[in-house]
């Protein structure tokens, strides 16, 4: 067992649960390119979104196939939100598809809508755990209600997930009592108690300092490669992006500005690109605080 698992698990008391910085830095585990030649798990097609007659999005065009990391990345403003939430169809597009499983999701009724969600799973900026919950009740919380499974495949579930998020042994915990990247750590547990074929991370290295945010990134590979489940990340950390994405989408003047690899990004010409990756930038582009 990694030593870092142990520390975890043998920890009896609230105060002796380490900080994530007591965790070791992972480097971020390389993997195989993913196989782009089959069908495409989401396929967006010619969105367009406006919010308040303002044209917030268009021409949004872009797939992602089943396996792959993916991220989105843009300035303050340029629409990854907004651009989430049409992919997760907490939002609806004013024109164009957003397709998952050869099913538009943006044309579903609310009932068929709860269908695909299960598919799904959110990982949201600053965790939005439950505070007044334990860890354990904060993981199972989609499945609650769930009564084809029992108490006790629920609790072996939880542990799973939590073993597999390096917190193993943590289910009586409360929110309050863990570090950022802990926290961190229970919302993507949570976020797999579904299966999800799809996981969207909202920022998840936001509030954490470099190691943690390093982490969570290699965190994030690891649970896509334990569950092959395929990972939509929005961030701004454009370090850690490039470390674990096959393929980023750059938002920029509403629109695709481009998608490709993390290679492929560090040596575009596009001046945009080039100052969102390089940090050439006035430092309001990129929140990076740059020499100049
Ligand atoms: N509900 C809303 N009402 C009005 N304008 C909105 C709404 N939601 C988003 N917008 C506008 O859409 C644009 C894109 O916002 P969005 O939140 O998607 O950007 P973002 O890339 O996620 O920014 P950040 O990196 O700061 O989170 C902004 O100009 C924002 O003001
Ligand atoms: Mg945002």
């Amino acid at each position: 067992m990694p030593e870092t698992e142990n520390v975890l698990t043998e920890q009896a008391q609230p105060e002796e649960i380490p900080d994530d910085d007591t965790l070791a830095v992972r480097e971020i585990p390389r993997r195989d390119p993913v196989d782009r030649t089959g069908e495409p798990l989401l396929s967006i097609r010619d969105v367009r979104r406006e919010i308040d007659g303002e044209i917030i999005l268009t021409d949004i065009n872009f797939d992602v196939w089943p396996g792959e990391i993916f991220g989105i990345m843009g300035m303050s403003g340029s629409g990854k939100t907004t651009l989430l939430r049409l992919l997760i169809a907490l939002d609806r597009p004013d024109e164009g598809s957003v397709i998952f499983h050869n099913e538009d999701i943006a044309r579903l009724d609310e009932d068929d809508l709860n269908r695909v969600r299960k598919s799904m799973g959110m990982c949201f900026q600053y965790s939005a755990l439950f505070d007044s919950m334990t860890v354990g009740d904060n993981v199972s919380f989609s499945v609650r209600n769930d009564r084809s499974m029992s108490d006790d495949e629920k609790r072996e579930k939880v542990a799973d997930l939590l073993a597999m998020v390096e917190m193993a042994g943590t289910e009586h915990r409360m929110p309050a009592e863990l570090s950022g990247g802990m926290r961190k750590r229970v919302s993507i547990a949570r976020a797999l108690m579904d299966d999800p074929e799809l996981v969207f991370y909202d920022e998840p290295s936001s509030g954490l300092d470099p190691v943690m945010s390093c982490n969570i990134s290699g965190l994030i590979r690891k649970v896509s490669a334990d569950t092959g489940a395929t990972a939509v990340i929005v961030s701004h950390d454009v370090d850690n992006m490039l470390g674990i994405a096959d393929r980023i989408l750059m938002l920029h003047d509403r629109t695709t500005a481009l998608i490709g690899t993390p290679d492929e990004m560090r040596s575009s010409d596009i001046p945009i690109i080039r100052r969102f990756v390089h940090g050439l930038a006035s430092d309001q582009m990129t929140g990076r605080c740059s020499p100049r």
